[in-house]
């Protein structure tokens, strides 16, 4: 028998003994949501991936109604202790304690549940369904004791309780919260790190002092996006203030302004990077996902499905493509740094792995080409599904002038109420179109809009159009993006990761990242498309754009013959 099967958050990771783990929420069992089990996978560098068996199931009255989302500390002996939450058999959400049964094991296949299970409870005034998701343990100031940070909400305001724990089975909750923000709703999968204001590296999760920040981030249940904020974090009184209390969390910035969701960081000692990763929800319907027989993008997972479902593309109504061969599992990987230029954001980049994927036979390469306003310019590449794209725009500066007082009235423009690419500005929009067929009835463009205020003031947006780009009305399509800061002297740059059915982009390196999930029925496989296009009414506009075709990534179900 075939069973259908889902996947949500990724969960646990960490690098330990030259592997990266990697754990994801998962139900074996059907393809929406339930019986909730850790699935594991391992990889040597990030891209290609073992599947391992189960790390966790529900078997305790305590997690019986699912293994939950949850997250690893490694301690300075090497321990390794990993907090999740559990749904008990009366749905209370309650935090749990496990361990590898066995360190020595490469692997680290089997995990061991403790026997003081469940080490927390909803505290008083806490929901008994509003307490989930342990984030890493930091030390204390003095070195003696951990905290960890879980999310939950009062009323509307959404919170992040703090708890100090020595040993990891009693804890001690702070009376006050590390931050809250009203109206946000419940916080899920919190994450708080640090950042470097100074260095290049990532920054362990215990770091603090001069010139380091702290990143608070949630997953807002109420509307299914990241939000993150700059801030610092006082470990004395325990509390975090974001430096600008208009772009708090869950009210400012995203760290993903398309489909994003659930994400959570490790520190990476071996590289000694921060790396992020997050779960790509569908974007079509749940009766579709049941008829396709899965649903929840992650790489390793579809190949397990494909090896047992060979035909799953005749079963899909919406004739989605849904080979995912570029790289690793979920989103691909993204090192997170402060973005020490403008201060007031991260840079999130693809891990400098994905670029071994790079094939160099069939690159395309095209510097300095003219764009006026209109021209699209279709761009030979072979496999042109599966690639990575990397394009920097400039503008003629004289029209972009002259037209300033043209597109004043525009200054109010936002990627989502805009139309799309169809709706032509002044400057802009100009970018890229990717998963087009020839005749472009299906395509999803990739660009910059440009607004010029009579101050001279410049305004740019970063957007992705999906309003083309499928066949199928049983999907979500939306114009997503939002506002990217350009510092003087900077050319506009984009790359996009392109993977059949999703295309991850960063702008101006890294500031923002829109991840779009399609599901192209034309521009499939070779019939896709790319193109460079500008359809601003008086800006011309000189392109330069490198594309490579991508390998795909080698995923290994369990058991494999050799490592
Ligand atoms: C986020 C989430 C978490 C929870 C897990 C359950 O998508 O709802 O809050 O722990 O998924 O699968």
């Amino acid at each position: 028998m075939i069973n259908d099967e889902l996947n949500n958050d990724y969960t646990g990771p960490f690098f330990y003994n030259g592997w990266y783990h990697l754990f994801y929420q998962y139900n074996a069992d059907s393809a929406v949501w339930g019986n909730i089990t850790w699935a594991h996978a391992v990889s040597r560098d990030l891209i290609h991936w073992l599947h391992l068996p189960f790390a966790m199931v529900p078997d305790q009255w305590y997690d019986i109604n699912g293994v939950w989302t949850g997250s690893a500390t490694i301690l300075p002996d090497g321990r390794i202790v990993m907090l999740y939450t559990g749904d008990t058999r009366d749905e209370v959400q309650v935090q749990c304690l496990a361990y590898p049964a066995n360190l020595s094991d490469p692997l680290l296949i089997d995990w061991v549940k403790d026997s003081s299970n469940p080490v927390l409870f909803p505290p008083p005034g806490i929901g008994s369904k509003d307490f989930r998701d342990p984030t890493t343990a930091w030390l204390s100031p003095d070195g003696d004791k951990w905290r960890i940070t879980i999310g939950s909400k009062v009323n509307k305001t959404g919170i992040s309780l703090i708890y100090e724990t020595k040993d990891f089975i009693e804890y001690e909750l702070w009376e006050e919260y590390l931050h809250q923000v009203p109206g946000t709703g419940m916080w899920e999968c919190v994450d708080f790190y640090p950042v470097s204001l100074t260095e290049e590296n990532g920054l362990d999760t215990s770091a603090n002092g001069a010139g380091i920040k702290h990143v608070l981030k949630t997953s807002l249940d109420d509307d299914k996006n990241d939000y993150y904020a700059i801030g610092v974090y006082d470990s004395i009184k325990n509390k975090w203030t974001p430096d600008d209390p208009e772009i708090d969390v869950g009210i400012g910035l995203r760290y993903d302004y398309g489909t994003y969701y659930a994400s959570k960081t490790f520190y990476d000692q071996n590289t000694q990077r921060r790396i992020l990763w997050g779960w790509i929800r569908e974007t079509d319907a749940e009766s579709v996902d049941l008829l396709k027989g899965w649903s929840g993008v992650q790489v390793l997972y579809l190949a397990t499905i494909l090896s047992k479902k060979p035909n799953i593309t005749l079963i899909n109504t919406s004739k989605a493509q849904i080979l995912l061969n570029l790289s690793c599992m979920q989103s691909i990987p993204r090192s997170i740094v402060m973005d020490k230029k403008t201060g007031k954001n991260i840079l999130q980049w693809p891990v400098e792995e994905v670029d071994s994927l790079r094939l160099r036979k069939g690159s395309v390469e095209i510097n300095d080409v003219k764009l006026a306003p209109g021209a699209l310019i279709q761009l030979a590449i072979d496999s042109p599904s599966q690639l990575d794209l990397v394009a920097t725009f400039d503008i003629d500066e004289e029209i972009a002038s002259a037209s300033a007082s043209a597109s004043e009235d525009n200054m109010s423009y936002e990627c989502s109420t805009s139309g799309g690419a169809a709706n032509r500005g002044v400057l802009g929009p100009f970018g890229v179109i990717v998963l087009a067929d020839d005749i472009l009835s299906e395509l999803t463009p990739i660009y910059f809009y440009v607004v010029k205020g009579s101050n001279g003031n410049t305004h740019t947006h970063f957007c992705a159009d999906e309003l083309r780009s499928s066949k199928a009305n049983d999907v979500e399509k939306i114009v997503c993006g939002s506002e990217v800061p350009v510092l003087d002297g900077e050319k506009l740059s984009l790359r996009s990761l392109v993977d059949h059915s999703i295309v991850e982009s960063f702008a101006q390196g890294g500031r923002r990242v829109i991840t779009s999930r399609v599901y192209p029925t034309k521009a499939i496989n070779s019939a896709a498309r790319v193109f460079l296009f500008n359809n601003a009414t008086e800006a011309t506009v000189t392109a330069s754009i490198k594309i490579w075709k991508m390998d795909s990534a080698d995923i290994h179900p369990f058991p494999f013959d050799h490592i």
